[in-house]
């Protein structure tokens, strides 16, 4: 028989279940003695846009590129903590960077395509992971446009170079690319700071479509944006995080004075 009890502690497991993908646990990271990130813990959760805010300089881009270990190309970076992904520190000195490398897309502020056709841009990661398949590759070219919410614009074209296309056109090939690798979580910096409005509703409109199949950390200096697009909200000041919490609390509820001043204009 179930009791009211089963079914309350039911609800608290499936609750749990909710699988983290990055747990953060207290990072440290220095470019040669300027600290840059500082007892940084975060978890982040499967199928959640999670938003990082913050005011020029305090950390944000430093943090995402350390979750795909970009930032060792630096080489003056040094880090102290874990960051597991998928239960394993990137950080222990057996791990293979390659794992992160195709299970971590990135996006950037500046659309960044290849010199290359639309077809090529897609085609260039599962080329380099051995597809040679016409038929596969065009597949995937097709699936990743179409997930990316540009196939309708570009699948008369996709033989034409991707610098002829308008900036959101860029950013959404540029987030298709990342796609076409089947990631399991895309970082994206800044993605719509260079796109105009109605470029960035269509990629906030995408971002919420993809967080279905991905994990999403989008960097952003628009409140609003964070607001819309996010379900968790973390406050970077200063390379520590200040808040971290549910958005909807965040901002209806900001539980710490610095980050009420950053949301509502007073800094930043
Ligand atoms: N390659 C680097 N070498 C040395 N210091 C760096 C490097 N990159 C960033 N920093 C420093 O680390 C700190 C955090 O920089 P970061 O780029 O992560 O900030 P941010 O929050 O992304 O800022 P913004 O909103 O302007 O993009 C800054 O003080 C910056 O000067
Ligand atoms: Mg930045």
């Amino acid at each position: 028989m179930t009791t009211l009890t089963d079914s309350v502690e039911v609800t608290d497991s499936t609750k749990e279940d909710k699988n983290i993908v990055y747990d953060t646990k207290n990072l440290n990271l220095w470019y040669g003695d300027d600290q840059a990130l500082r007892d940084i813990n975060l978890q982040i959760t499967e199928n959640e846009v999670t938003a990082i805010i913050g005011p020029s300089g305090c950390g944000k881009s430093t943090y995402l590129k350390t979750l795909n270990r970009m930032v060792e190309l630096v080489p003056v970076v040094r880090t102290s903590g874990e960051i597991l992904y998928r239960g394993k520190n990137i950080f222990d000195k057996t791990y293979q960077v390659e794992t992160l490398r195709t299970n971590v897309g990135m996006v950037f502020q500046k659309p960044n395509p290849f010199p290359k056709s639309i077809y090529d841009n897609i085609a260039y990661g599962p080329r380099i992971h051995g597809i040679k398949n016409k038929k596969i590759l065009d597949e995937i070219v097709e699936k990743s446009l179409r997930g990316a919410a540009i196939w309708d614009e570009v699948k008369d074209r996709l033989k034409d170079n991707a610098y002829g296309m308008s900036g959101g056109q860029q950013q959404r090939l540029c987030i298709a690319r990342c796609l076409a690798i089947e990631p399991d979580v895309i970082l994206m910096d800044e993605p719509t700071s260079a796109l105009d409005p109605i470029s960035t509703l269509k990629v906030e409109d995408l971002i919420q479509e993809l967080k279905k199949s991905y994990s999403i950390i989008i960097v952003t200096h628009n409140m609003q944006q964070a607001a819309r697009i996010s379900d968790k909200t973390a406050f970077f000041l200063s390379g520590e995080v200040i808040e971290f919490s549910d958005t909807d609390k965040m901002f209806s509820n900001p539980k710490n004075k610095q980050t009420e001043d950053y949301i509502t204009g007073r800094f930043g």
